[in-house]
């Protein structure tokens, strides 16, 4: 586990953006953080590092969106769900087959039911624009390539 201050949008953007350049597909990355913590500008990040030009918008009430890049991006929002049976609705199982990668919002709603090994991001919004990032993954070794391009720049970004 790792921590990674941002201190504005683009540096949240430019740690998606990162992220993205590590990811083979088949990754699932949780994010947890309160509401405007910056989990859907971590996402957008994500999109541009996968080469997705579409503007990326909020799932929240469809739960769920598809964008294709250099790989498929999933972006799933769980804030409105309530129960298991509903991460079986929107048919989770079916991206996790599919080789994309899968990006959740609220996703410690349901962390024991999501598969591991998926990437934990953890952000704690602080003073004005400061984020305190956390990354933790749950199986270090599927995530090596992620984690080496983080770890040089875990002191700021340039
Ligand atoms: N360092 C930062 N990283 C990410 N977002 C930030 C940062 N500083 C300010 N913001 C603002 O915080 C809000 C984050 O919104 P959003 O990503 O939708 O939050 P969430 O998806 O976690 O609810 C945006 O309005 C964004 O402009
Ligand atoms: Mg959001």
């Amino acid at each position: 586990m790792f921590e990674i201050q941002s201190n504005s949008i683009e540096e949240t953007l430019q740690l998606g953006r990162r992220v993205a350049e590590g990811l083979k597909g088949g990754e699932v990355i949780a994010l947890t953080g309160e509401l405007g913590a910056g989990k859907t500008v971590f996402v957008k990040g994500l999109a541009k590092g996968l080469g997705i030009e579409e503007t990326i918008t909020s799932p929240t009430f469809v739960l769920a969106r598809t964008y294709q890049g250099r790989l498929l991006l999933h972006h799933i929002d769980l804030y409105r769900l309530e129960t298991c049976n509903d991460l079986d609705s929107i048919g989770i199982d079916d991206y996790l087959g599919g080789g994309g990668v899968i990006a959740i919002e609220w996703a410690e709603k349901f962390m024991g039911d999501l598969p591991p090994p998926f990437l934990h991001i953890i952000i704690e919004p602080g003073e004005d624009e400061r984020r305190l990032i956390q990354i933790a993954a749950a199986d270090g070794a599927a995530w090596e390539g992620v984690y080496n391009s983080l770890r040089w720049r875990q002191n700021g970004f340039s």
